[in-house]
């Protein structure tokens, strides 16, 4: 009879993991008082007071909350000026907002390999990519992970370019103490549902620019200015503020994410020092410089050849049926997704780019191997789980591959 939950056998586990997102009492009553207040938009105070103490949290000095990580992106990359015939150099490992942003303001990005190691922007690839057209470096801090923001602000410096940072993934990580988002010029956040810290949708832009604040500022509120008219418009915005009802609930979720954000690490490095004695199994590496790591996701790489050739969707799913809700993740680098093919006139064709950008020849092998043969993924709120379950996780890791004969092959 089969063992493997895959192939009819018992399961690991039938219990769920904790259940995301998480509420209390505190959102209910944050969300009543909004309701009572009369203010549920503009004129109320819950926006503000979250910019504020969000943007404190990050280290940053201005804050400005949107409706979205994506708008919260464009926003950022409208403020700094970026546009027509400018090139900025994205990862090809991330979420699909990081490149149509930069198209949307109708800038070409311009994708960069990964670390293999840690799946984020390798700087090695950025600087090849550099080139006389390039105004900025948008690096992800892929999974909560921060980029290695010294050779990028390294290289930002020598090449004259801006950095945003889509820290969409990343609330509260640290590089060298400093939390990301406002280590280069600006950055994103989102607080869509999957996020660590969620009111259904949202997003924040930080900055410690007092002139980027104003611009971005501006942008997400119609154009208007800080001390102008309601019915006066100067930049060409529009209305991406964030509702109070999100406010409320994401002053509310703050409340509780140091805890939550503790208990992650310490369950990641848990699977990280039982995970990696596996063989076919390596968590992403650590580097010594990141002195907090978010975890949105835990992400290791999986080596089919130690699996008995088996895909790394067939490793998923037979993650899954053991009752471990294991994604497969980006499964295509970024350069490959059809949207592109919308952009292929203006701005990839555009005459004020001066010539045409063509990603069928781009090829990432690091991005690629990650994609299409290793990088798994762990949703968050699985490291929110007890000891018990994170052993439960490595009693499924070590099941499949003590049966792996009865998937060897599969794809
Ligand atoms: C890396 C990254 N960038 C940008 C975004 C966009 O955020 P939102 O979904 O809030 O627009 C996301 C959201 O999944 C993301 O993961």
């Amino acid at each position: 009879m089969a063992k493997l939950a895959l192939k009819g056998g018992e399961p690991v586990r039938k219990k769920p993991f904790p259940k995301w997102p998480i509420f209390s009492e505190r959102e209910m009553k944050a969300l009543k008082d909004v309701l009572e207040s009369g203010f549920w938009g503009v004129g109320g105070s819950r926006k503000k007071e979250f910019e504020e103490k969000f943007a404190a949290y990050q280290h940053a000095k201005y804050g400005i909350a949107v409706t979205s990580g994506t708008t919260a992106l464009e926003i950022s990359l409208r403020a700094l000026g970026l546009g027509c015939g400018d090139e900025v150099i994205v990862p090809s490992y991330t979420f699909m907002a990081t490149a149509i942003t930069v198209l949307y303001v109708n800038a070409i990005p311009v994708f960069a390999d990964i670390d293999p190691e840690t799946y984020n922007i390798d700087p090695k690839s950025v600087e090849a990519l550099i080139s006389e057209r390039t105004k900025a470096i948008l690096p992800v801090h892929i999974g909560g992970r921060p980029a290695d923001m010294d050779a990028l602000l390294s290289l930002a410096k020598k090449h004259d370019l801006y950095i945003v940072e889509d820290a969409c993934q990343a609330w509260g990580a640290e590089w060298k103490g400093l939390r990301v988002g406002a280590i280069g010029e600006m950055g994103a956040f989102s607080f869509q549902s999957s996020k660590n810290i969620t009111s259904g949708e949202g997003g924040i832009i930080v900055t410690n620019s007092e002139d980027l604040y104003v611009k971005a500022w501006s942008l997400h509120n119609c154009g208007r200015m800080p001390q102008g008219a309601w019915y006066e418009h100067h930049l060409p915005g529009a209305n991406y503020r964030m509702t109070e009802f999100q406010a409320a609930m994401l002053l509310a979720q703050m409340e509780r994410f140091d805890e939550q954000t503790e208990k992650r690490i310490e369950n990641a490095r848990y699977l990280n020092s039982k995970l990696s004695k596996i063989d076919g199994i390596k968590p992403l590496k650590d580097d010594e410089r990141i002195t907090r790591h978010a975890y949105h996701l835990y992400i290791f790489r999986f080596n089919p050849e130690a699996f008995g050739g088996i895909s790394k969707s067939t490793f998923a799913r037979a993650l899954q049926a053991e009752g471990v809700p294991a994604s497969v993740g980006y499964s295509r680098p970024l350069y490959k997704e059809p949207y592109l093919e919308y952009f292929k006139k203006c701005p990839l064709s555009c005459p004020h780019y001066g010539k045409s950008m063509d990603y069928s020849n781009v090829k990432m092998p690091a991005a690629e191997k990650a994609c299409y043969n290793e990088g798994l993924w762990l949703p968050q709120y699985v490291l929110l789980g007890s000891r018990d379950d994170m052993d439960d996780v490595i009693s499924a890791f070590e099941k499949i591959k003590g049966n792996i004969d009865e998937i060897a092959g599969e794809n």
